[in-house]
Parts: structure tokens; sequence; C-alpha cells
């Protein structure tokens, strides 16, 4: 039964992309379109686009390379963007399938078919080479245009709108989902699901319908939605005064989806006055901690004496750290799992053990997938998510939601202390002091003068390492992780015992070693590490507590030749976790910014990554 669970996943194969959506029988402002797409950003953001259908039924397009600006301006110097219309759909782009161009930027076309699609068409070769067979001509080399091109196909060899689509989806196999629009049946709008997320929107008056990937994505006001399930056909209709959505089964059996009530579209989501989306998440930390610590501790898991818990990324970085709280403080057996390696593997799983997904997108296909491995298999499985209405969310048995609130940078920061604060209180209800931890968390940014200060050293260096113990190592993951993927210097974590059975090698004066040793049980092992890199001409920072100053300062190699000491408040081990995460991620923003690089959307990155 596991070969099959895994070779299912591997079948599904890898999907990004944010798409979006309207058919309405009002005329809606086409800019909305364009709202919409800088809020699926995060699904990915080197290339987007938007069509609609004009009065006359001719199709307006128009993409771009690069950010949702870069087209907004695009639009705003090539003519007005406050168009009205019926009908339109909008993407934005990660590529997996064809190189980043605007021939393969979508949505794509075809005669009057017009579609945005996020996924991979696993057999788009085969269909594009009877299409070019039957004389159809291809312009870029996207997976997505050959959609287009089918359904265009099947119509022109005499299929309704409807039936060439479902013709066309009856032969495309791979993970995707899908919305089109045709010009010649401009009161239509089809959309199809598998694997890859749809959420459908009504709005109150029912004169309007959006499909989107997220509902991140739809206008402010839209309170219903309906989440289509895998293989779902989905037939949007207008009849110039009511819009509804038919749901079909791939049998065109009619099915009936429960609609969510009271769902929170975002609406606009703003900087609030700070330069970046992730200062402002920064600044937003302290606050959370406290929230959410507060709110959830209330919802105990203590009971669990074996928990694995499976997550990528920041999200594993914070259930290694809370392991550490869990098997010393709580008696629990934590163990933690990769989720791309957790699901390849042939896991022991336990009846007896809960096993906790941690995703702050509660998209992260990787997760998703072992979440359902894990399921499949009959065990008890909970999430921790930021998105209530995650896929994640969803598949999990129960669940719980971290609180931060929508974080738009790719890195995650704030979601990160959240997830932490989160395990705390659900495993050790009344074991932090918040308000203190808040307060010095808000030491740590007004501190911020020195972490520039360290910044404008770091920025020169090619090899900078993040050590700690224990809890401190979890941190140092998180920091080398921020380094990386915000200023893209190859930074590394190590845990300071293992420097010496091999990494030590690499140690000479272009190093830079930062360091977590404040005052507690592990610091006299860690300060012997940074005496071991001074010894070898490498370069420490470290970052200690205001009280062990004098004591640091006795260490004269470190003193002497360190580039830098830097104090966060005192505290002890529940606490330092918090200071020492704050402050990492304002290193990180601060290298990153003066290195000139885009902090909210680093290259390459993708803030939900939905692919494998
Ligand atoms: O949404 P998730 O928490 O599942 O995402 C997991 C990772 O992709 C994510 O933490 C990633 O590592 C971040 N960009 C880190 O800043």
């Amino acid at each position: 039964m596991q070969n099959d669970i895994i070779k299912m996943c591997l079948d599904w194969g890898c999907i990004m992309c944010g798409i979006v959506a309207f058919l309405s029988s009002n005329k809606v402002n086409t800019s909305n379109l364009l709202e919409s797409l800088s809020r699926l950003e995060y699904r990915g953001y080197d290339s987007c686009g938007i069509a609609y259908i004009n009065d006359d039924n001719s199709i307006y397009i128009r993409k771009s390379v690069g950010y949702v600006q870069d087209l907004k301006n695009d639009i705003a110097n090539n003519g007005s963007r406050d168009t009205l219309s019926h009908v339109g759909i909008g993407h934005t782009r990660w590529a997996t399938n064809g190189p980043v161009t605007i021939e393969n930027a979508h949505p794509h076309t075809s005669g009057n078919i017009c579609l945005v699609h996020n996924g991979i068409i696993e057999n788009y070769e085969e269909i594009k080479n009877n299409l070019v067979e039957a004389g159809m001509c291809f312009y870029g080399n996207t997976d997505t245009e050959v959609i287009a091109k089918l359904i265009d196909h099947n119509k022109k060899i005499g299929m309704s709108f409807f039936n060439a689509f479902k013709a066309c989806i009856s032969k495309l196999q791979g993970s995707y989902s899908l919305v089109v629009i045709d010009s010649d049946t401009p009161n239509q709008m089809l959309c199809y699901k598998n694997v890859a997320p749809l959420v459908i929107g009504i709005s109150d008056d029912s004169r309007s319908i959006y499909a989107a990937s997220d509902i991140l994505a739809f206008p402010q006001g839209i309170k219903r939605c309906i989440y289509a399930e895998d293989q779902d056909i989905i037939q949007v209709v207008s009849d110039g005064n009511t819009v509804s959505a038919n749901f079909f089964d791939r049998n065109m059996k009619n099915i009936e989806r429960n609609i969510s009530q009271d769902i929170e579209s975002a609406g606009e989501i703003h900087k609030d006055g700070f330069e970046d989306y992730m200062l402002k998440e920064i600044h937003e930390e302290s606050g959370i901690v406290k929230h959410v610590y507060d709110k959830i501790k209330h919802k105990s898991l203590a009971h669990h004496r074996k928990i694995c818990f499976v997550a990528c990324g920041t999200s594993y970085y914070a259930a290694v750290l809370s392991s550490y709280y869990l098997e010393k403080y709580a008696s629990v057996q934590a163990r933690c799992e990769i989720a791309s390696e957790f699901r390849y593997r042939s896991p022991i799983m336990e009846r007896d053990c809960l096993y906790v997904f941690i995703s702050q997108s509660g998209e992260t296909l990787d997760t998703l997938y072992a979440l359902k491995m894990v399921k499949a298999h009959g065990y008890n499985t909970f999430a921790l998510v930021n998105n209530s209405h995650s896929a994640i969310a969803r598949e999990a048995d129960s669940y719980s939601n971290v609180m931060a609130g929508p974080e738009i940078c790719v890195a995650s920061t704030k979601a990160f202390v959240a997830q932490f604060a989160s395990l705390m209180a659900l495993f050790m209800p009344e074991k932090l002091d918040t308000n203190n931890i808040s307060k010095n968390m808000d030491a740590v940014l007004q501190n911020n003068n020195d972490i520039k200060t360290l910044a404008d050293k770091i920025i020169s260096y090619k090899n900078i390492v993040f050590i700690g113990k224990c809890y401190h190592y979890a941190i140092a993951m998180e920091g080398a992780l921020k380094m990386k993927e915000l200023s893209y210097i190859n930074a590394q974590a190590y845990c300071s015992g293992e420097m010496k059975h091999g990494p030590i090698a690499t140690v000479d004066k272009d190093l830079c070693a930062i360091i977590f040793a404040p005052k507690d049980e592990f610091f006299d092992k860690t300060i012997t590490t940074a005496e071991e890199i001074t010894a070898r001409k490498g370069n420490v920072v470290i970052i200690t507590n205001k009280s062990n100053k004098e004591i640091i300062e006795q260490y004269s190699n470190i003193k002497s030749q360190s580039s830098h000491i830097s104090y966060i408040s005192d505290g002890d081990e529940m606490s330092y976790p918090f200071y020492e995460a704050i402050y990492v991620h304002l290193l990180a923003y601060n290298v990153a910014k003066k290195m000139g690089k885009n902090v909210d959307k680093p290259r390459n990155l993708a803030k939900s990554v939905t692919v494998e």
C-alpha cells in the first residue's frame, strides 16, 4: 500500500503559480484582476498576465515578464487600467515548463479560447505532436499552450465550448487547475481542479462568481466560497442576471459541494508604513508571541507522549526547536522529519504517535503529500498552519492556526515564532512569560543600529556559518536559511560540537562565524568552539546576553579578533530562542537591504512551494 501511495504522490508531479478569474452579470473593473494577482504573487512572480472579453467579443490580453507591478505599469502606459468587462482571467507564474518569456507567460490563447493554468500536463508532448500534425502552430514552449490549442481544435471540429473543454480534460494527464473562457461563449467560464488548489467565490447578490488558487485573490466582500475537490469540473454560467456554478464529476454527474460561509478574503494588505513586508512582519513578531500563546494554550496536546513533526524549511526548524523543549520539559518523545524525505523513505509509523504537520501556508506540496501518506495508513494527524482554509488544514484530522496573520514576504519570519509559541502553548501551557518575552523581543528591534553595523561587516563575506548548541542550533539553522534566501550568501549552520568533525577545515580569515552564546548551560562548550575558530584566524560574531558582558570580554582572543559582539536581553532557555530568532531575521534583512536585494521577493523562490 505504501508503494501505491508513494507512486500516487510521484504521479502528481509539480504545481505552482496563481490563478484568478471572474464571471459577472455586472461589469467589473478589470484592474481588480491586477490587484488579485498582487495578492497571489506569493505563488510565483517571474511573469504574469491578464485577459478579458471586450464588448465586441474580442479578447484583450496583456502579459509581462517580472512582477505584477511591471504589468500594472505596462498597462497604465499603454491605455487605461480601468476597463470594464463581464469576464476576465489572470495569472502569476513560477516557471516549471518553458523559460520565463512573454510567450510562455499566461494567459494562453488559441482562436477564441483563452486560459490560465496552474500545474503540469505530463503528456503534453504527445498531444502537441498530434496537434502539429493536425496543422496547429505553437508560439511558445509550455504545456499550457497545448491545452488552449486542444480546446480550440475540438471546437474547430464542431464541438461546443463545454464539450470541447470536457474532451480536452479527458486527454490531459497531470496535476493542474484550469480556468478557460471563450469569446464565442462569453457567458460561461469553465474550470477544472486536480490536486492544484481551486476555490470558487460567490458574491452576496449571486451576480458574480470568482475562481482562484486562494481566497486571498477574491475582492473584499466575498463571504461565501466552495473549495473544489480533485477532478471537479465547474461550469460557471451567467444568465445576464445571476451567475451560478455547476459542479460535475468526470462522468458528468452533477455534484453538490458545501458552501463555506463567512470566509475572510484579504482585501488590501498594506505595509503599514514599513519599507517592506518583511520589516513589517519582523515588527509583528513580539505581539504575535503573546497573542498566540494566550489563545492556544487552552487546546492542550500535552497528553500525547509521542510526536512526529513533519515539515519543510523554516517550519521544520520550528519543529526542531520545539522538540528540544518537548523532550526536556514535557517528557514527550519528539521526532522531526523533513517532509520531502519522510515520504520517500519507508518510515516506521506508530499507532500511539501523533503526526504533526507544520506549514505556514498549509499548501506546501511535500508536507501535504506526507500528510496524505500518513493518513492513508490510518495514523493520527494534526496540522499547525497559518491558514485554516488551506489544503493541509482540511486534510488533517484536526488542526490549529498559529494566528500570525497573512505573511506576505517570501521569507518566513513571524510565522516561525508563531509556530514555536503555538507548540509551546500546545504542550507547555504555563511555561512562557510572554509579557517579558515580547518586551525583550522589542528590545532587539530597538537595537537595530547595532545589527546594521554588523550587517555592514558581513556583506563582504562569501562564507558565513551560524553555530549553536541544542536549541541554539535550531536558531542557527533558521539564521543560515534566512541569510541564504535574502542575501544569496551561502550560509551554513552547524551545531557547535560538530565543527571539529569536519567543518573546521573551512575556517580561515575569510570565514565569519555567527555564534549564539548567552550564559546558559551550553555557554562554556560553545565558547570553546569560538576559540577554536579564532585560533584558525576565523572571524567570530558572538550573540550573548547583556549580563554576560564582563565574562565575554575576558576571552581576549575572541575580543581581539571578533568582528562583533551583540547583546540581547538576559533570559533563560525558554526565552532566548525568541530573542535570537528576531535577531537573525533582522540581521538577514539588513544584510540583504545593504546588498540591494528585493527582500520580499528573493530570486528563484515562491512563498507557497507547491512543487516537488
Ligand atoms: O508554508 P510552509 O511553512 O509549509 O513552507 C515551508 C518552507 O517552504 C518555508 O518555510 C521556506 O523555507 C521559507 N521561505 C523560509 O523562509
